[in-house]
């Protein structure tokens, strides 16, 4: 494995361990089985690759570094008490994960971040423990957090205590997955991927018509045999089409060039695939596909001025092909951004939903909902990600007409009891970009 090499300055000091002499956050290492939720989201995510190198700073018995070893991934780690004489190295993605919350001294946990980032290529992830996170276990308070009866040290971070420290400390923007949980991007292009990511727009479309193979076959029988002698590079090749709304070149996909190792072009299989989807629904696709970069570049605006290059070939192909320019795009979403800000537009747009539930102050929606919502909406909700983070899992979505709010909503078991058991709820104020996270029923929605 090849990291870079860096010096991070003096090593950890004794004072972080104040409260036993025997090194107490030593002992919140626990051993688990599978991966942690930091390292689980990178690999979902798709930042987390067998090309990429990843660091663990403060990776307790190593646990993670060794799964990861052990699947083929370029893994290593260091950590104070368990690994003290392990290389501190760079790599593309460092993870501090459930570090920062188990030291008790704020310079101490301000150097620690320093450090994790100082080492970082491409994206550092930082989890914590957050106040949803807490255990009956008897707890004294102690200093900003809490020592525990095993006389550990722990943090709970409230509301956006994390974001806000992450942001403070480093100088740089900070990207939530949910309020304990962030990543912090140096290279610009895993960040823009990263925000782009939808788990496989319209793959249903594309394995609707896959599970009709005679309508594809009616279109040209070659491909079916194509499908079932290669269904990765099929399937590889029709994701692309619906994703970007354009025909991969050999640049995009290397499955276009088992394509032509067969003497089919892409572009004869994508458009016997859009005649099985049909026109209409290939249409609405194409819609999807324009609001989401639309969307992608306007939120890009609140982290600094979208430049094409922050976008990978195939995204700056497809902004190119859809809108003439990546200028004409970029004007396009601050049309809409600007939709945003106006009160009267956001009712008026609630208004003219007609799905979900409005109400006299709000419209509530659901995840089913957000693609087909006006993109004037579907930004409204994106804003609240800059602020939360990741809102897949979200419930619904309470969007204040006039206030300049939004509200996410979490159920118990929302899929069959419904509104039932409400869980959590988070309050984002984008006037005075404020955020607040409560337990089930308490305060106002
Ligand atoms: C709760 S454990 C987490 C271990 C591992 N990252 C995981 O997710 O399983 C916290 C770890 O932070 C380490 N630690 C404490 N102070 C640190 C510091 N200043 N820098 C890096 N790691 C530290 C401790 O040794 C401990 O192993």
């Amino acid at each position: 494995m090849v990291f870079g090499k860096a010096h991070i300055g003096a090593p950890v000091t004794p004072r972080q361990y104040i409260l036993s002499p025997m090194h107490s956050s030593a002992r919140t290492a626990i051993s688990r089985d599978g991966f942690s939720r930091s390292v689980r989201h990178l690999l979902d995510r798709g930042l987390l690759t067998r090309e990429r190198t990843f660091f663990d700073y403060g990776c307790g018995r190593g646990d993670d570094v060794a799964g990861l070893t052990a699947l083929g991934f370029h893994a290593a780690g260091w950590d104070p008490n368990h690994r003290p004489h392990a290389e501190r190295c760079e790599a593309d993605i460092i993870n501090l994960g459930y570090v920062l919350n188990v030291i008790d001294d704020p310079t101490e946990r301000a150097r620690a971040l320093r450090a994790a980032w100082s080492l970082t290529r491409g994206v550092l992830a930082v989890r914590v423990l957050g106040t949803a996170d807490r255990t009956a276990e008897t707890v004294t308070p102690w200093r900003d957090g809490f020592r525990t009866g095993r006389g550990t040290f722990q943090k709970y971070f409230d509301d956006d205590e994390l974001i806000s420290f992450v942001d403070r400390t480093l100088g740089v923007q900070c990207v939530p997955v949910d309020p304990a949980h962030v990543l912090v991007f140096r290279d610009a292009q895993l960040e823009q991927a990263y925000l782009d990511y939808e788990p496989d727009t319209g793959s249903d479309l594309l394995l609707q018509s896959l599970e009709h193979p005679e309508r594809v076959a009616k279109r040209r029988v070659e491909f079916e045999r194509i499908r079932a002698e290669n269904p990765d590079a099929a399937a590889a090749v029709g994701r692309h089409l619906l994703r970007y709304g354009l025909v991969p070149t050999e640049a995009d996909s290397p499955d276009v060039a088992t394509f032509a190792s067969y003497g089919i072009r892409a572009r004869e299989f994508c458009s016997a695939l859009i005649a099985t989807i049909g026109e209409q629904a290939w249409q609405a696709q194409l819609e999807r596909i324009r609001n989401r970069m639309l969307k992608t570049i306007a939120l890009a605006h609140f982290r600094h001025r979208p430049k094409a290059s922050d976008f990978d070939a195939s995204t700056q192909r497809a902004i190119r092909a859809h809108f003439g320019s990546f200028r004409t795009a970029v004007e396009l979403s601050l049309q809409e951004l600007r939709l945003v800000g106006q009160p009267d537009q956001i009712e008026r747009a609630c208004e003219g939903y007609g799905g979900g539930l409005l109400d006299e102050q709000a419209l509530y929606v659901t995840q089913e909902d957000r693609p087909r919502l006006p993109l004037v909406l579907q930004l409204y909700i994106e804003l609240g990600r800059l602020f939360y983070g990741e809102l897949d899992d979200v419930d619904r979505f309470k969007i204040h007409k006039q206030s300049g709010k939004l509200t996410l909503l979490f159920y118990e078991d929302f899929e069959t009891k419904g509104t039932e058991r409400l869980q959590q709820r988070v309050k984002i104020d984008f006037r005075s970009r404020r955020m607040w996270v409560f337990g089930g029923g308490t305060g106002a929605a």
